[in-house]
């Protein structure tokens, strides 16, 4: 069990929602199965609908019992520890009530105010403003946590972090992509700040491309709204794989602290560039899509998407990056691919080594390293074949955390180091705005539903 000085109060606003339903409610049960909450927590529920006290406490149960793998016998003491509190987002007044009720909840301890925003982005200005006027002033400290996306492109996003800046420091401001709380993501730092060998292996003068997949089988679920109105570039390359490819590509710093770890992958995100040719890059959609309901039948959305890029740095500058994702597909497989030069005495019959670090379906480093079958006397007849040592990357310790439980509970920790800072998400967008730029010159293929989805680039 932590030890905290303080008391805790995590307002979760949107409690009535879908993210908070299907994921926080889960993780912070998870947390406080695995011993990991602090015990002087408490969890307030916030929301524009009224709900009382028990009909909240039921939501969170329900939501709960069909989300978690661990036993529900400890959740009535976890049960004692959540209120709702209703109220507006834009009125400053419902806050004052709101900070009013968390005084007295407080009972004259010192507290620390964690707010989530799990409310769609047109309320997150209101609610950054209200706090700001309210619990900030009256609570030891406070920190705000929000999820992606942040902004629809660089102004926008701008525009938001300009009006968080206005009122907190950046390192009261937790910006959440919850790939980062996931174990085999951060497995690749942290086996990259802890092994050379790795790093030694990730010489850009040795590597001929790079190439990061996340092709799932699923559709795009129970966020069609919301899909529909991003599509896959802007879901699932804007953040979470640029975030894979600053984590493979990054320097690794002198020190480990989170300043130095958000410099160095924003010196390779501000670098990265896409030409701006419309040959580097591919829109699809698949057939079924328009199929959905609530989808209009000229739904432009690209449900599959893939582009080339290059990381302007003189060490990265010849090493192509092909970064492809897509729903529908023939299979699951999110994994970030290193693949070597050949050596000048391979022919070209022999395939390149590759270092894999796959997220999807298992956790794992892989390291396929290619044999020559045949003699060497027989030029005629090369056959290569593929060695592959690997290690499973899946947590095996008696704390396994899933990615929003262990994020909740860095917030908590206070620590920021798989979280994105300002600069990043900034030039994540650049990236995604110069790719934006050309979207209507290039066509949208149309791909059957479970198969490979449209040609590749590479
Ligand atoms: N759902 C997911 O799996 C998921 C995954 C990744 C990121 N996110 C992000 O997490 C945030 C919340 O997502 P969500 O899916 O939970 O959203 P949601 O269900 O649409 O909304 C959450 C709550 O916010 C309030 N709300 C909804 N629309 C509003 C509006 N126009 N103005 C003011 N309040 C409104 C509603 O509560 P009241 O009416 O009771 O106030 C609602 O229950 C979003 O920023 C989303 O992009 C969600």
């Amino acid at each position: 069990m932590q030890k905290n000085n303080f008391l805790k109060q995590v307002i979760i606003f949107g409690a009535t929602g879908d993210l908070a339903s299907l994921m926080l409610f889960p993780a912070i049960y998870e947390l406080f199965v695995q011993d990991q909450l602090p015990e002087n927590v408490q969890i307030i529920g916030y929301g524009r609908s009224v709900l009382s006290q028990e009909e909240f406490a039921q939501k969170f149960t329900e939501s709960v019992s069909k989300k978690t793998n661990h036993k529900l016998d400890k959740l009535p003491g976890l049960i004692k520890k959540i209120s709702y509190f209703a109220g507006q987002y834009g009125d400053v007044a419902d806050f004052e009530k709101l900070d009013k009720y968390l005084v007295d909840l407080a009972a004259g301890a010192e507290r620390e105010v964690v707010a989530y925003f799990s409310v769609p982005p047109v309320v997150f200005g209101d609610i950054v403003k209200n706090i700001a006027l309210t619990a900030k002033k009256t609570a030891t400290s406070v920190k705000l946590v929000l999820e992606k996306p942040f902004g629809v492109d660089e102004k926008s996003a701008e525009k938001l972090l300009a009006e968080i800046g206005q009122y907190y420091d950046q390192r009261e401001v937790f910006l959440l992509d919850h790939y980062l709380g996931k174990r085999p993501i951060q497995s690749i730092l942290k086996l990259r700040m802890e092994n050379n060998v790795i790093n030694l292996m990730i010489k850009p003068e040795e590597i001929s491309k790079i190439t990061i997949i996340a092709a799932e089988q699923n559709d795009v679920g129970q966020r069609i709204g919301y899909y529909d109105q991003v599509g896959c570039m802007k879901d699932m390359v804007q953040s979470h794989l640029l975030q894979v490819l600053a984590l493979i590509t990054m320097n690794i710093p002198v020190k480990s602290d989170t300043e130095s770890l958000h410099r160095e992958k924003n010196n390779i995100l501000s670098a990265v560039r896409f030409s701006g040719q419309i040959e580097d890059i591919v829109f699809g959609q698949y057939e079924s899509y328009k199929t959905l309901e609530g989808i209009s039948e000229n739904s432009k959305v690209d449900t599959y998407c893939e582009l080339k890029l290059q990381i302007d740095r003189r060490e990265w500058f010849n090493v192509p990056v092909y970064i492809r994702s897509g729903k529908k597909l023939d299979q699951i497989s999110t994994q970030a691919i290193i693949e070597f030069k050949k050596m000048p005495i391979q022919g070209e019959k022999a395939i390149s080594n590759k270092l894999v670090f796959e997220i999807k379906p298992l956790e794992m480093l892989k390291l396929k390293l290619i044999q020559r079958r045949t003699d060497f006397r027989d030029s005629e007849n090369e056959e290569f074949e593929v060695i592959e040592l690997e290690q499973g990357l899946m947590c095996r310790s008696d704390l396994c955390l899933g990615a929003y439980a262990s994020l909740i509970n860095d917030v908590i920790l206070g620590e920021r180091k798989f979280f994105l800072s300002f600069p990043e998400i900034i030039s994540a967008w650049k990236v995604i705005d110069s790719v934006e730029k050309i979207r209507s010159k290039t066509k949208l293929n149309y791909y059957p539903d479970e198969t490979g989805g449209p040609t590749k680039l590479s």
